[in-house]
């Protein structure tokens, strides 16, 4: 019978994350590390801040580039990380950080087109690009650089018909963090090969060890190339309300909002409103990001105990990306008998490209004493397979 699906349409596939989440439904009591979201909840000045919004009566379409007060205070967040965008012509606000992905690589993407993205990276950008015509090409990142996306191993991969190359730092799911000096040697190739850079900063507040987030766009002759994406999911646990922003060259801006105009007209009006307290709110942000470092360190060191695993400490994101090739079977057949066997959901790294086959992405939003009971459970699994 004819489903009246196109041929892309045909092609897409539930992402791993959501098809272990499924299994999990089977395996009631499991602690659950798979998670992409913070467990926190939105801090209550800023729920507070939606829900008055709905009462005033601010039930209505805003701009398509979204409110320009939020935009104003977007463009003053950003100038305090060296980033000067104009918030007329240079912001948009988008419906989260995929939004933004998704009105960039629609606007700029040419049927075949090559689209670099380091490898293991999060799923959504291969079948993103994979959708909207472009071709993605893997670069893989190495453990022994702590998983930073490296010049070199980009340059490799160039091609005429390489046009975008997406970044991700801090990374999901490696937790890596790009340094100064990586950022520059990229945006040099970006300069000499023209190519286009949309820079996923999603995870740009969740930063430990005394690290500064350092965004390619502030670095010279980089705003017309490129494309901030950013969100409030993470940083200020609003996942649910749908809210983020992208930010650059303004010839590719002022097409995502015709784009947006045409797809959803804008965000939903009071999470604009919400999101504008949370830029008020950012003592907020540095509270949770202390309580994600001690989950993190928790985790770690639980981790390198365990016989058979080592995990490099990241320094960004809510991630751990440990190596478990010494328990000698595939990071699918771990994560099925860790639901399995253990009760505990993680996501094989395998699932994030072939670079991640022998790494498990383990999620650390979630409680310290989940944490603790989930590294028990990990061990004791593990003793089955290493002596
Ligand atoms: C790397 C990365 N980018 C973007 C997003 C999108 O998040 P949102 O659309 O909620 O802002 C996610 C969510 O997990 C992510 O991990």
């Amino acid at each position: 019978m004819d489903t009246f699906l196109n041929e892309k349409a045909l092609e897409l596939k539930q992402g791993a994350i959501r098809a272990m989440f499924d299994r999990a439904k089977n395996f009631p009591g499991s602690i659950n590390l798979g998670i992409g979201e913070p467990d926190l909840n939105t801090p209550e000045e800023i729920v507070e801040e939606g829900c008055n919004a709905l009462r005033q009566g601010k039930t209505h379409y805003t701009a398509n580039a979204g409110l320009i007060e939020l935009r104003e205070k977007i463009s003053q967040y950003l100038s305090r990380q060296k980033i000067n965008v104009d918030p007329d012509k240079e912001i948009i606000v988008t419906t989260g950080g995929m939004g933004g992905l998704a009105l960039a690589l629609m606007v700029t993407l040419s049927p075949g087109d090559e689209v670099l993205i380091q490898d293991p990276q999060w799923l959504n950008y291969y079948s993103q690009v994979k959708f909207f015509g472009g071709i993605p090409v893997p670069v893989p990142v190495k453990e022994e650089n702590g998983f930073r996306l490296k010049a070199e191993d980009i340059e490799k991969k160039i091609t005429p018909r390489t046009k975008v190359l997406m970044l991700n730092t801090p990374n999901n799911p490696t937790g890596a963090v790009l340094e100064y000096e990586d950022l520059v040697a990229i945006s040099d190739l970006a300069k000499k090969y023209n190519l286009l850079v949309i820079s996923d900063e999603v995870y740009s507040t969740l930063l430990y060890d005394g690290m500064e987030h350092h965004s390619i766009i502030s670095l010279p002759d980089m705003k017309e190339r490129t494309i901030l994406v950013n969100s409030f999911s993470k940083a200020f646990a609003m996942t649910g309300w749908r809210i983020g922003y992208a930010a650059g060259n303004r010839v590719i801006i002022d097409k995502m909002i015709k784009l947006q105009e045409n797809l959803v007209a804008c965000v939903a009006t009071p999470s604009q409103y919400a999101a504008m307290k949370a830029l008020d709110a950012l003592n907020r942000v540095s509270e949770m990001t202390e309580i994600y470092r001690e989950r993190r360190d928790l985790i770690v060191e639980g981790l390198n105990n365990i016989k058979g695993i080592s995990c490099i400490k990241p320094k960004g994101s809510f991630y751990v990306f440990p190596n478990i090739k010494a328990l000698g079977k595939t990071s699918e057949e771990v994560a099925n008998e860790l639901l399995e066997k253990a009760g505990v959901i993680t996501v094989p790294g395998s699932a994030f490209g072939a670079q991640g086959e022998g790494y498990l992405r383990i999620s650390y939003a979630n409680s310290l004493d989940n944490i603790k009971e989930a590294l028990n459970r990990i061990e004791k699994y593990t003793k089955q397979l290493v002596r």
